[in-house]
């Protein structure tokens, strides 16, 4: 989802790119989203676990946005191993091929809110401890701190988000593992009711996966930001039950019930999530554009059009 979103303002804007991607059949890869670039672009079908793949594509490159993941906390709890050969092995062995290649491309890695776990306080500065309830964010915690080692003992140019909760066009809709507005739109296409755990009152920082992308892409090319770590969300708060809601209006007929938590899932419960974008709105001349009610409308319309490539 987010690659290719960046690919798309990226070949827009103009640049050469490439992008690496496995394509495992859990995540989010898909040729369809990159729709109207295939002939601009090189695509490579590669693995960041490959080291000497890895290391043949540094070469020629400005900008690198790391984004190759084990996308699902809960699969990470359930597949620690795998998300430690992915989320840890995988991005040192990135970090490992730009610092023999001695590249000065600028590295953008995506972590993820998932490392402050349970929380203290909101909005969530970069500063809130890091209190992981799942072993996937304890891995992008160490993921981050690979890149700024790599940046600190090396001086590669690297630079880390903690993205809040994206959605958007291109992400996937097979399963409700990962981005449950993506999921509520599915199920709300289908006819499906939405179903809340809960009174639904956990309030969720939506960001729109443009935003999103524009956010790391100004990174990309702010020099000075390099060795840091930047919240990347809205900055607002929506009750997950409001988001539904929105999710049923975008789709009339649309039903939203509630039930009570089941227990498997209440551990990775993290409280209300509110990003506090200070820092990066700081760094760069970004701020998030898209309305969440204008951003469900977008998505909505995009699923309807393209539903056939991605259920
Ligand atoms: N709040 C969060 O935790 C959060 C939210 C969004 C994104 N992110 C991070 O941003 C990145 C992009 O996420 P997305 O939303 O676009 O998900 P996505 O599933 O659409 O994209 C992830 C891509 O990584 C590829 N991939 C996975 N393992 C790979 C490997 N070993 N080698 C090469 N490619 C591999 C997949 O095929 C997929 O295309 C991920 O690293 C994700 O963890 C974090």
């Amino acid at each position: 989802m987010i690659g290719s979103t960046i690919a798309q303002m990226a070949v827009q804007s103009g640049a050469q790119v490439t992008i690496l991607d496995a394509m495992l059949p859990a995540y989010g890869g898909n040729l369809f989203n990159l729709q109207g670039i295939h002939d601009a672009i090189k695509f490579v079908l590669g693995d960041i676990r490959d080291a000497e793949l890895v290391k043949s594509q540094i070469p020629g490159m400005d900008y690198i946005f790391s984004l190759a993941g084990q996308v699902s906390y809960v699969d990470s709890n359930t597949d620690p191993l795998l998300d430690l050969e992915i989320n840890c092995k995988g991005h040192i062995q990135v970090l490992e091929a730009c610092r023999q290649a001695k590249t000065k491309a600028r590295l953008i890695f995506a972590s993820s809110r998932f490392v402050y776990g349970k929380i203290d306080y909101n909005p969530v500065d970069e500063g809130h401890p890091f209190n992981c309830l799942s072993i996937y964010g304890i891995h992008k915690l160490a993921g981050e701190k690979y890149y700024r080692f790599y940046h600190e003992a090396y001086g590669l140019e690297t630079v880390s988000v903690r993205i809040a909760n994206p959605y958007g066009p291109r992400q996937q809709m097979k399963h409700s593992k990962y981005g449950i507005l993506n999921w509520f739109i599915r199920l709300a296409l289908e006819g499906k009711p939405l179903t809340i755990y809960g009174d639904g009152r956990q309030g969720r920082d939506y960001i729109f996966v443009e935003d999103l992308a524009e956010a790391m892409f100004a990174l990309g090319l702010a020099p000075g930001t390099s060795g840091q770590v930047y919240n990347l969300g809205t900055g607002t708060g929506t009750p997950f039950i409001e988001m539904a809601h929105l999710v049923a209006a975008a789709v009339p007929g649309t039903q939203v019930q509630q039930v009570e938590w089941p227990a498997d899932r209440y551990f990775v419960e993290t409280g209300d999530y509110v990003s506090d974008i200070g820092k990066i709105t700081g760094a760069v001349a970004w701020r998030p554009r898209t309305a969440l009610k204008e951003g469900i409308a977008r998505t909505v319309d995009y699923y309807r059009r393209y539903r056939e490539k991605y259920w």
